[in-house]
């Protein structure tokens, strides 16, 4: 199987570095563009047996799969470009650009082989956040016009970095919200707890270094246990103590309410 990433920016060449790491493609499968051979060299330097290249026409031909990962205003162009030599028949087409929806990629994507045949690809959205760079990312997955073995093809290979997960389309902003936007919430919480720790008497390599493992004691219980976080946080709350006091003066100061807030604004 054989995968065509155009544009091997931050999140291009995550999952392109991702993908050679995992069972799914050899690093040979894969095949990156970019508009600067500066990009290409760098994915050379992360691994050599990328195939690289500047012409996105002659780098589709033979993809299995064919992930666009340009910035959204640079979508209409790339598929103008390949449009001509696209297989829909055998050819599978995932956007990574936020905000695209599938009516404006069938927009640019169709094809009119005579009056009555238009011809749309199998097409998928997906929403990675940045944690797909060390294989963690929460990838949300939509599928329009694909069959339940490309859609399961697409997650497997989302898996391999990370979690996916299949949603509708119109989940897609809530998605984002909750997951690529969501990593910078819960960063803000720890960048806030490290402050906080520092105010406590630790250095701040030292609070951040607490913290991090902290948040990560918490994810790994969920995950473990797969428990919900209210239950966690009953073992940790004595009647009248320090736990819970904490707690409650957060709650005075909005934190719930704050993070919903936080969520809604970023749909
Ligand atoms: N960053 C995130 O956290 C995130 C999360 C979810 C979704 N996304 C989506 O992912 C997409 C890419 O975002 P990004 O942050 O990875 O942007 P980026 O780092 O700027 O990467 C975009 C890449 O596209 C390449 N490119 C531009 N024009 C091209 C062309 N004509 N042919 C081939 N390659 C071309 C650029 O090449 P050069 O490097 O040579 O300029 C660059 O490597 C966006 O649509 C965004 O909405 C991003």
């Amino acid at each position: 199987m054989k995968i065509t990433i155009i544009g091997a920016g931050s999140i291009g060449g995550a999952i392109a570095k991702g993908l050679a790491k995992g069972n799914m493609f050899k690093a040979s499968d894969i095949t990156c563009t970019a508009q600067s051979q500066a990009t290409l060299d760098k994915m050379k330097a992360a691994n050599p047996d990328f195939v690289l290249s500047l012409n996105n026409i002659e780098a589709v031909k033979g993809a299995d799969i064919i992930v666009i990962a340009v910035k959204p205003w640079r979508v209409e162009e790339i598929i103008d470009q390949i449009k001509g030599v696209l297989d829909y028949d055998k050819q599978v087409i995932v956007s990574v650009a936020a905000g695209i929806t599938f009516d404006t990629l069938n927009s640019y994507l169709t094809k009119n082989t005579s009056y009555e045949d238009w011809v749309t690809p199998a097409l998928f959205r997906i929403m990675p956040n940045t944690a797909i760079e060390v294989l963690s990312s929460m990838t949300f997955v939509s599928a329009h016009n694909a069959t339940p073995e490309q859609s399961e093809l697409i997650i497997n290979i989302f898996n391999e970095l990370g979690n996916a997960m299949l949603v509708e389309e119109r989940l897609m902003g809530a998605g984002t919200a909750l997951a690529s936007s969501g990593i910078a919430f819960a960063l803000r919480y720890i960048r806030a707890a490290i402050e906080g720790g520092v105010e406590l008497g630790f250095y701040p390599k030292q609070a951040q270094e607490i913290v991090v493992h902290t948040v990560k004691g918490a994810t790994d219980l969920l995950l473990e246990n797969k428990s919900n976080p209210e239950m966690e946080i009953d073992k940790v709350t004595t009647p009248g103590g320090i736990t819970i006091k904490g707690l409650n003066e957060m709650e005075l100061s909005g934190f719930t309410s704050s993070v919903i807030r936080g969520l809604k604004a970023s749909k």
